[in-house]
């Protein structure tokens, strides 16, 4: 089973990035992270990350059409892009969103997710964690449809 794990705006720069809020783990040490989890779980997982809205919304129509489950933290986007929003609302297979920090308890305008309604789910303030718990998410829910 494959699994797209996509990463939005400023994502790349894990680890410089406000480490105090988004740890000092950087991309590199993310996406080994979740090839790891994902050879526990029996997933194939191809980790992305894009600063460019359209090359997500076109990774998404991808996933869609091929049926692939999609973990996504669309980080800055999450806040206000109603067309990724209708992009994920077209999921033919599990979508979790995840997010590094905890944005409800941060500034207001990020306690908006315009996207969190059309996933499955969403993981926040775990930290890299949250990407694992959503791998996780994402196999028990395979695990059933294949019951
Ligand atoms: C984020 C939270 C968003 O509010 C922010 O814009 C990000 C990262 C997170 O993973 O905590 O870029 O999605």
């Amino acid at each position: 089973n494959r699994v797209l794990v996509l990463n939005g705006p400023n994502l790349r720069r894990l680890g410089t990035r406000e480490p105090d809020v988004y740890g000092a783990d950087t991309f590199d040490d993310l996406v080994a992270l979740c090839r790891d989890t994902g050879r526990h779980l029996n997933l194939h997982v191809e980790v992305r990350q894009t600063d460019d809205e359209a090359e997500m919304i076109r990774w998404v129509h991808e996933a869609a059409d091929e049926r692939t489950p999609v973990v996504i933290n669309p980080a800055a986007f999450t806040h206000y892009s109603y067309a990724l929003r209708d992009a994920l609302a077209q999921r033919t297979a599990p979508l979790v969103e995840v997010h590094i920090s905890n944005p409800a308890a941060r500034e207001e305008f990020r306690h908006t997710s315009v996207v969190a309604g059309v996933a499955t789910g969403t993981i926040a303030g775990f930290g890299l964690t949250s990407y694992v718990l959503a791998l996780q998410a994402v196999a028990e829910l395979l695990a059933e449809q294949d019951a």
